[in-house]
């Protein structure tokens, strides 16, 4: 089995048989990162380059992770201490890189779009980490496989709340794509500033602006952080506000007559959108998510690699 396309830049190429692939690829080498040897020939010859233009832990340490695990030669490119200082463009910086004979591409970028830009001008396969505020679709994925491992192993009929910064968040755009395309029910919820205007009924998704209710409605909540290194307004009045307003506590999930599943993709601004007790409670699955993000990215190189045959 194939993947529908080259290059994994959105998920709103993908089609619903392109996320059941990844997903159940992911359910495999997640039991491979069980053995006591982790590691895997699947890549080997192959060389992949990881292109940091913006700050990562968790996306560049997995991603560098999978690689060595499928037993790929990996290359670790970020923007400060590069050329890119002394005025070299993407293109130049991607296709000097790319004559050293690299294979594929892994790239975060702070415009929405980088990564589609590439995929016209270079012949390898690019996987977008994280493009501005448009996607991040492996951060989708590795949710969607979380919400599977969590929720009975299928995610059609779920009600997942995406709770936070919707406006400026790659995160949430990509589940939105993910989560619909697999008959998830999906609400996003927080101040009427951080939500998109039109976004109801661009996506058929439900929009809430109150927390306790999306709370009380949701089995999922996604809790997505302030991005306020992306706002170049005043869009709330102070984080202490937010916190208050719009902020979950465990007091608030142990008013509830259910126990729902608490998700954040990091990194997490404690005591704003999420309390610590909640955080680190036992409905959280957050660290979950990050080791899931091992075996989902090994899944994507791999496929995008051809699947080739494991030995
Ligand atoms: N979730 C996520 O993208 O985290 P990083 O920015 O640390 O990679």
């Amino acid at each position: 089995m194939q993947l529908s396309t080259k290059h994994l830049l959105g998920i709103r190429d993908l089609t619903p048989g392109d996320i059941h692939l990844i997903l159940d690829t992911a359910t495999q080498f997640k039991e491979v990162l069980q053995r006591p040897i982790k590691k895997v020939p699947t890549l080997r010859d192959v060389t992949i380059v990881n292109l940091f233009y913006e700050s990562s832990t968790r996306t560049r340490i997995s991603f560098e992770l999978a690689e060595k695990r499928l037993s790929a030669d990996t290359i670790n490119f970020t923007a400060s201490g590069s050329s890119v200082s002394k005025g070299e463009t993407l293109l130049d910086t991607v296709n000097n890189i790319l004559s050293m004979k690299v294979d594929m591409v892994v790239m975060r970028h702070s415009a929405s779009g980088a990564p589609h830009f590439l995929a016209k001008h270079i012949p390898a396969a690019i996987v977008n980490a994280g493009d501005g505020i448009n996607e991040h679709p492996t951060q989708a994925l590795l949710d969607a496989f979380s919400m599977r491992e969590n929720k009975g192993g299928k995610l059609e009929g779920l009600k997942v709340a995406i709770i936070g910064d919707i406006m400026h968040s790659r995160v949430a755009l990509s589940n939105i794509y993910l989560l619909k395309k697999m008959g998830a029910e999906v609400m996003v919820a927080g101040p009427p500033t951080l939500i998109p205007p039109h976004i109801q009924k661009a996506f058929d998704i439900r929009v809430e602006y109150n927390v306790r209710n999306a709370l009380k409605w949701c089995d999922v909540a996604n809790v997505l952080r302030i991005q306020l290194e992306r706002q170049n307004q005043v869009l709330f009045s102070s984080l202490r506000e937010y916190n208050l307003a719009y902020g979950i506590n465990k007091q608030m999930l142990d008013e509830l007559d259910k126990e729902i599943l608490i998700m954040h993709p990091g990194p997490i601004n404690r005591g704003v959108e999420l309390d610590s007790d909640v955080a680190d409670s036992k409905q959280s699955i957050i660290l979950q998510q990050v080791e899931n993000g091992v075996a989902t990215r090994m899944a994507v190189l791999y496929l995008l690699a051809g699947g080739r045959e494991e030995s």
